[in-house]
């Protein structure tokens, strides 16, 4: 069988105790290292399980899963995604890979992002479209997110930002002379985020959202070290939220008394906080 197994947001305790028995004794165990990453090394969940665990990235998951799910027919595989296996990250095709082999899927869950995210005080109730923002380079500013913004901004709901990762990335250098010579990881900042988002504002000029507008920042969600940020666009484009994940979240005009009470408290500014919050939310319609 295929086990897609949840490993939560922070460290190697976060997976379940159901998750961890079939890590236990699974034939392989691959984990999932280009979506997402957890707050510490491979090596720390190797010391935990007890057993080595093979990285898995981009290609062979998606061009070599058939090697992943060798053998699975008889034996166990256990397939490890930081989050959950299905929250903001979609392992369908995997699964549908293994059906069409005829081998059996089973899936732990585990939080993900996508809830977690909840630790801001913002009600998940409250959330739109969940929107992805890329690293710009000088000829590549995809917007496509914006649109999505201005669907949830139209019936005043919250956006979820989920921030770019750069895993195995090749200079076109490397790339045109095919050396598989790799560039560090990058992993976007809520402060990258936010001046892409005021960038792009500038450029499409509709007024879906303003460099005065509210956003929260969230950074290593789920880990004792967690950092939550308030502020305006402007505000954020110059905080520093330390070491990845960051995540980012575009505050919905039908923001709640109650919501905005506990935002208030991680407010960089509160005066700007207010202003900006008496300019643009808490309007129902
Ligand atoms: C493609 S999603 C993968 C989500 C994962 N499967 C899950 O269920 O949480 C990866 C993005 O989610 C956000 N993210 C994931 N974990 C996070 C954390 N602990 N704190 C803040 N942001 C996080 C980051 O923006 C990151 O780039």
């Amino acid at each position: 069988m295929l086990h897609l197994v949840g490993l939560g947001l922070a460290d190697e305790k976060d997976i379940t105790v159901r998750g961890l028995e079939i890590v236990k004794k699974a034939e392989r165990v691959y984990l999932e290292a280009y979506t997402a990453i957890l707050l510490v090394d491979k090596s720390k969940l190797e010391e935990f399980y007890g057993r080595p665990v093979i990285e898995a990235d981009r290609e062979l998951v998606e061009s070599g899963s058939d090697d992943i799910l060798a053998g699975a027919d008889k034996t166990d595989i256990a397939f490890l995604v930081v989050g959950d296996p299905f929250g903001a990250t979609t392992h369908t095709d995997l699964v549908l890979r293994a059906r069409e082999l005829g081998i059996q899927t089973n899936v732990v869950p585990n939080a993900s992002i996508m809830s977690g995210i909840g630790c801001t005080g913002l009600q998940l109730y409250n959330f739109g479209q969940t929107v992805s923002m890329v690293f710009f380079t000088e000829n590549w500013k995809p917007s496509s997110f914006y649109d999505k913004v201005r669907e949830n901004a139209q019936i005043g709901l919250h956006t979820l930002v989920l921030l770019d990762i750069k895993v195995k990335e090749q200079s076109m250098e490397n790339l045109a002379r095919g050396r598989r010579i790799f560039e560090p990881p990058r992993y976007m900042t809520v402060a990258q985020c936010a001046s892409q988002l005021v960038e792009t504002e500038e450029t499409r000029q509709e007024g879906v959202y303003h460099a005065d507008s509210l956003a929260v920042g969230a950074a290593r969600v789920g880990a004792p070290d967690q950092k939550i940020v308030v502020g305006t666009l402007e505000e954020l484009s110059s905080v520093d939220l330390g070491a990845p994940l960051h995540s980012l979240v575009l505050l919905g005009r039908r923001t709640h008394d109650l919501e905005r009470d506990y935002i208030r408290q991680f407010a960089v500014d509160e005066k700007t906080f207010d202003a900006s919050y008496q300019k643009y939310y808490g309007h129902s319609t």
